[in-house]
């Protein structure tokens, strides 16, 4: 059986990710998304662990063969944990690639067991990610088809409770 894990801060899953995750899903047996907890990531992340985990677990409900996790270690012990054997990341455009050619690189050295592949983003997710997401919420505007719907409202109340 050949298992598959899609990792990321998911801060929030966005309809980019989600599509990277029914593609990976339709290449594996099974597939975990690794939810990383990244404290530190960009001052800290705007959703807790469970709500992130909870977010991607409503939008692959659809989807048998996946799970979803949150994790706290390094992505390769992780990988070895759930018993995956392949990590699977989405590109975007060219910006991307350096700092996954970086994480591929560092993962490879960690285990050599663990291999990294890409997915290409399609052009109407190439430019969309979470902290696009988070900057347009704050200054008003909308995210929707962008995330989740149930994302979307999360979003609007998370900011409204934070004014
Ligand atoms: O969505 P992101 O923030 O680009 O995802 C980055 C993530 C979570 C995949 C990366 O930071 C990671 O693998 N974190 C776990 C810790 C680790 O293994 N670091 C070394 C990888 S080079």
């Amino acid at each position: 059986m050949k298992r598959g894990i899609v990792p990321g801060t998911f801060d929030p899953v966005t309809s980019g990710h989600l599509d990277i995750i029914e593609r990976a899903a339709a290449l594996f047996d099974s597939l975990v998304v690794g939810v990383a907890l990244s404290p530190d990531k960009g001052g800290g992340p705007l959703f807790s662990a469970e709500e992130r985990v909870t977010f991607i677990q409503d939008a692959t409900a659809h989807l048998e063969n996946v799970s979803v996790r949150a994790f706290d270690t390094l992505l390769v012990d992780f990988a070895e944990e759930v018993g995956a054997s392949v990590i699977v990341k989405g590109l975007r455009a060219m910006t991307d690639f350096e700092r996954e050619f970086q994480m591929a690189a560092l993962n490879w050295r960690l285990d050599h067991h663990v291999e990294t592949m890409f997915i290409m983003a399609i052009p109407e997710y190439m430019y969309l990610s979470s902290s696009a997401v988070k900057e347009i919420a704050v200054h008003g505007g909308s995210v929707r088809e962008l995330v989740p719907d149930a994302v979307c409202d999360a979003i609007s109340r998370k900011l409204s409770e934070a004014r």
